[in-house]
């Protein structure tokens, strides 16, 4: 159990400052940990990942660059404990409230913005402990979960094709993909735009980052159906064999460009109205026809974006 701490957080001053904070949050914790603190906090590492692979993991990496948020590794060296709470709770708060930091994170990561995270204080706290242990052993994080209930079989990747147009229904009522998603070979008409086109999902991500994507898709807009709805362990199976079938059909397809959700017609089209406004300033008497024909490129896509809105 010793060993398991150590292990875990290593014998340094970072430890013992952990705990202190730890015993702030209650003083039942402060009575619990000298009795059965190491088998405690080993559980609670353990939940850490899980919460992680859970509710962070479809964002960010730990120690395997950026996804659609910035890679975790060393942030809570970077960032105090209560800058870290309070982003984490309520990013676009921080963001609106001009805090520099996350004023810049922002954008950085335009147009994707992290949703708010209802999370206990001590959920948050074994959070970036799990963040804290993994970036000082130079470890990344790997998702347990993220494993295929099967092993691929044939007929998987048909199976999963006609569950992502809706020839076969999600078994729990989930959404078709191909409502919101398009895929190479996935219909005469192409699919939905709402979201990005999938068929360089799994060169984008790695085989366990796209199957979590699956299991759990900790997006606003997928969210908003799939946690109701998920997906089935067999469901799983078929579509991520399509994804991957698709990706050795499409070696050099091109990883879709920035997410799209329902909020971001609205941003891009606010954007486009600014960057306009902004081009027209600086080039005010100069390259007009450049402008013009600028103006004119644009605008179609004003109007696509427009027609995106439910
Ligand atoms: C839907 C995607 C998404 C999810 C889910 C998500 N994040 Fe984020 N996160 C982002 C983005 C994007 C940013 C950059 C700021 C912005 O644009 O909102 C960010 C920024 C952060 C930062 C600031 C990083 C830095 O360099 O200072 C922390 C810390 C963070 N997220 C932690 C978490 C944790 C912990 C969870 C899970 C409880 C989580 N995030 C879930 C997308 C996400
Ligand atoms: C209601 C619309 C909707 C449906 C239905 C839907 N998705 Fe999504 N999906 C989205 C949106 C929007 C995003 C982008 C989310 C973001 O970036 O915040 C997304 C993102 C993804 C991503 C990450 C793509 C990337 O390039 O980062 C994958 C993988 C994915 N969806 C798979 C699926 C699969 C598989 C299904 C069917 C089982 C499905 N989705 C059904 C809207 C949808």
């Amino acid at each position: 159990m010793k060993h398991s701490l150590d292990h875990l957080f290593g014998r340094n001053s970072r430890w013992l400052a952990i705990r202190s904070e730890v015993r702030h949050f209650g003083l039942w914790l402060a009575l619990f940990l000298p009795v059965n603190g190491p088998a405690f906090l080993h559980a609670q590492a353990q939940g850490a990942a899980t919460l992680f692979e859970k509710k962070c993991y479809s964002c960010h990496n730990i120690g395997s660059g950026n996804k659609k948020g910035p890679d975790l590794k060393g942030v809570t060296a970077q960032r105090s404990r209560e800058w870290l709470h309070s982003f984490i709770q309520s990013p676009a708060a921080m963001n609106r409230r001009g805090d520099p930091a996350a004023v810049d994170l922002f954008r950085k990561f335009s147009p994707e913005v992290m949703p708010d995270q209802a999370l206990s204080p001590e959920e948050m706290d074994s959070l970036m402990a799990l963040i804290e242990s993994l970036s000082n052993k130079n470890q990344i994080f790997i998702p347990a979960g993220a494993k295929l209930s099967r092993p691929i079989a044939a007929g998987d990747a048909e199976a999963g094709r006609r569950l992502f147009t809706g020839k076969t229904l999600l078994s729990r009522g989930g959404t078709a993909c191909i409502t919101c998603h398009d895929l190479d070979g996935a219909g005469l008409f192409g699919g939905g735009t709402l979201g990005p086109s999938l068929t360089a999902a799994n060169i984008k991500y790695r085989d366990p980052e796209l199957i979590a994507i699956l299991q759990n898709p900790n997006f606003p807009t997928m969210n908003s159906i799939f946690v109701a709805r998920p997906l089935t362990d067999e469901e799983i199976v078929q579509i991520f064999s399509l994804l991957q079938s698709t990706k050795q059909a499409n070696p050099t397809a091109a990883v879709a460009p920035g997410p799209v959700d329902l909020k971001f017609p609205l941003l891009g089209f606010g954007l486009l109205v600014l960057s306009l406004a902004g081009m027209n300033r600086a080039w005010k008497g100069r390259l007009r026809g450049v402008r013009e024909a600028l103006v004119g490129e644009n605008s179609p896509r004003a109007g696509s974006l427009d027609r995106s809105q439910p």
